[in-house]
């Protein structure tokens, strides 16, 4: 059965290692080990240095002061100024959602609730919390939340990172024990990582993914029993598999940054039956396409035009490249397709596509290649990677960079064409001329 977390942390009481409320409230040593952890610094050297300033301190906290400070450090990126206030774990922060990502999704959540006209604050279980990022997200979007998490350093880690924030409560124990009778929708970000191996826990170093979902904890099966009785959406991995998700579930792709991060599934009734959709975020605004439609494969292109145009991933994994070309045509970007990319006369400037300027096609083959790229430097592939790596193609043409030739990018298509490129500014303009809606 769930515990409340208990009020006081029983870690070094117990001679354990040092607990989150203890760090919490070592606020002085945290920020000089903050002030210490700059760029490139060395760890031995910080910890030598607080040692010599905090001699009335235990070594274990001045240590764990340390590494809490590297920890915040590498969060930033992903979670922005708040990770200056969060007490982290190196398991926790590998799983923990974006910042950008859990608020959209908080967002989105609040919007499609309201939508279904339930309440305005409802009450939302957040099942396997980890560090509280999501949690933080939902409670920031309105919502109360009662976040459930199995490991108790983590627990204790969230309930205090979410402190601050009113509205969230923080359990001890296991999601499937958890009492769900009082809620109003339910977030699950489960663990896909190999239990077995310490970073299940608190541990540090490396740890396999897990590609099977009825391993995730908790299990994905038990993610889609929860949906029938409970409005909910969860986290899963890009790569989840169509048979793993219910009809009528809508599975959203998300891109961050460049980079697709999840699979989003919002489960009936949240979501719209049967729905890819792809969305990608960019400076605070989501650019989104979906369809419910199988991928049209219409306007093919004989040969690329002076542009080439490379979808999003979030685009080509929900499989809506023919939808993107359809919608990018009817804002007056006339584009033909080539297996996943599009080709067209200019840049259409919008977040959905990278576009790249065609210099000078290549003869295909492999050997012909080799001949025609002879004296260039180094060579960046851009190739589909779910057909064929970069490496695989730089293996296969073997080519050999000359000291001193120019550096050059090769796109190669799925027709076999290969060109030599060069990459346009990336822009995604804000004046309309973007496909999708935006959401603030
Ligand atoms: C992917 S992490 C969640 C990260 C979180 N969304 C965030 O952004 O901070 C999954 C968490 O679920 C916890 N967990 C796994 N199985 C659980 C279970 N059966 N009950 C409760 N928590 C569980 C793990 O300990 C881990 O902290």
């Amino acid at each position: 059965m769930a515990t409340e977390t208990p009020g006081e942390s029983a870690w070094a009481a117990a001679g354990g290692r040092i607990g989150p409320r203890d760090l919490a409230s070592a606020r002085v040593l945290l920020d000089r080990a903050a002030a210490l952890t700059t760029p490139g610094a060395d760890p031995l050297a910080v910890v030598a240095v607080l040692r010599r300033e905090f001699p009335e301190t235990e070594p274990a906290l001045v240590g764990e002061a340390a590494t809490q400070a590297r920890l915040r450090a590498r969060a930033a990126p992903r979670l922005g100024p708040r990770a200056e206030h969060l007490v982290l774990s190196d398991a926790g922060l590998q799983q923990a959602s974006r910042w950008a990502v859990a608020a959209y999704r908080a967002g989105e959540l609040h919007r499609r609730l309201q939508a279904s006209g339930t309440a305005a604050s409802p009450l939302v279980a957040d099942l396997g919390c980890g560090l509280g990022i999501d949690a933080l997200a939902l409670a920031e979007a309105g919502f109360r939340v009662r976040g459930v998490e199995r490991d108790p350093w983590t627990a204790e880690a969230a309930a205090v990172n979410c402190a601050g924030q009113s509205g969230v409560a923080i359990v001890e124990g296991d999601a499937i024990d958890a009492n769900l009778s009082d809620c109003a929708a339910a977030f699950c970000d489960p663990a896909r990582r190999d239990p077995g191996s310490p970073l299940a826990t608190h541990g540090r170093g490396r740890s396999a993914r897990v590609i099977d979902p009825a391993r995730w904890s908790p299990p994905w099966p038990w993610v889609v029993q929860v949906s029938r009785v409970l409005p909910m959406v969860a986290k899963a991995a890009p790569g989840l598999r169509e048979s793993a998700v219910p009809r009528d579930a809508e599975r959203e792709w998300i891109e961050v940054d460049g980079e697709l991060v999840e699979c989003c599934v919002w489960f009936a009734p949240l979501g719209d039956p049967g729905v890819r959709r792809a969305t990608v975020l960019i400076g605070g605004t989501a650019f989104t396409l979906g369809s419910a439609e199988p991928d049209g494969v219409a306007g093919a292109a004989a040969t690329a035009d002076a542009y080439l145009l490379e979808p999003a991933a979030a685009v080509r994994r929900a499989m809506l490249v023919g939808a993107l070309a359809d919608s990018l045509r009817a804002s007056g970007n006339p584009v033909g397709r080539i297996g996943d990319w599009l080709t067209g006369s200019r840049d259409p400037e919008t977040a959905w596509v990278r576009a790249w300027q065609v210099e000078e096609a290549l003869p295909r083959g492999s050997r012909a290649l080799r001949d025609a790229l002879c004296g260039f430097g180094p060579i960046t592939w851009k190739t589909d990677a779910i057909r064929e790596s970069a490496e695989a193609v730089d293996r296969r043409v073997g080519h050999r960079p000359a000291s001193g030739g120019r550096s050059a990018t090769v796109v190669m298509l799925d027709d076999g064409s290969a060109w030599l490129a060069r990459r346009a500014p990336h822009v995604a303009r804000r004046d309309g001329n973007e496909v999708g809606e935006r959401f603030p």
